[in-house]
């Protein structure tokens, strides 16, 4: 039997560049929910992360339906708290909850990604902290293949403890690590360049 490797696998009409070079940040999303389904296939496949002596840190939070305005609340509370919003008088702060409502009741899904704390934010919980990430970077490659728009958010907030609390974690057991909005895209924003590599990289030789 001859066996060939297939270079640049295309899977459900996508390859792999294709993947990564196509997908955008999503802020604008269609109302439509994602079957539990595809998502728990989606999030399956995603946790064949790198992760080091597979502690498969990741633990999630999935804000869907009535719980996307609650959750909504706390993060706009958070922003205020750290002074975020805090150029804003009492009517304009009322207008900006109302339009950060809306944002957070038309995003279908909103996935809290956090971890338990390993060692107080020593080495430990970096490695658990990057393990996340590629889980949240296979997501979003795997969500996009299926037509999936998403949108990783990380702000202070993740590190405010009244907010870590809010959601029901500990500030000393936990560590928030991302906020990613999902759900089928209503409009693909225009892709974005990258500065060549090369003038990231440093060869060394000698
Ligand atoms: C750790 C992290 C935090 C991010 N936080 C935000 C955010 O708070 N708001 C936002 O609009 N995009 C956020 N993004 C998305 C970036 O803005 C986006 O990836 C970048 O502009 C490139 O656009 P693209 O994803 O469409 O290629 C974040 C991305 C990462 C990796």
């Amino acid at each position: 039997m001859i066996k060939i490797l297939i270079i640049n696998k295309v899977v459900n009409g996508i390859n792999l560049i294709d993947a990564i070079r196509g997908r955008r940040t999503i802020l604008d999303y269609k109302p439509d929910k994602i079957k539990r389904e595809l998502l728990m296939e989606i999030l399956t496949n995603a946790s064949f992360a790198p992760n080091h002596h597979m502690k498969e840190p990741w633990k999630l939070k999935i804000y869907e339906e009535d719980s996307r305005s609650k959750f909504g609340e706390k993060v706009v509370d958070s922003y205020i708290r750290l002074g975020l919003l805090k150029t804003l008088n009492e009517g304009k702060l009322k207008k900006a909850r109302e339009a950060y409502d809306r944002f957070f009741t038309s995003v279908p899904h909103h996935i809290l990604f956090y971890m338990d704390k390993e060692d107080n934010g020593g080495y430990l919980d970096d490695e658990n902290f990057a393990a996340i990430c590629a889980f949240i970077q296979n997501f979003q490659l795997l969500a996009w293949e299926k037509g999936i728009g998403t949108m990783w958010t990380a702000k202070e907030t993740l590190r405010d403890e009244v907010f870590i609390r809010d959601v029901g974690l500990s500030p000393n057991e936990h560590r928030l690590v991302a906020v990613v909005q999902v759900g089928y895209p209503n409009k693909v924003p225009k892709g974005k360049e990258r500065t060549p590599i090369q003038e990231s990289i440093e060869w060394i030789q000698a």
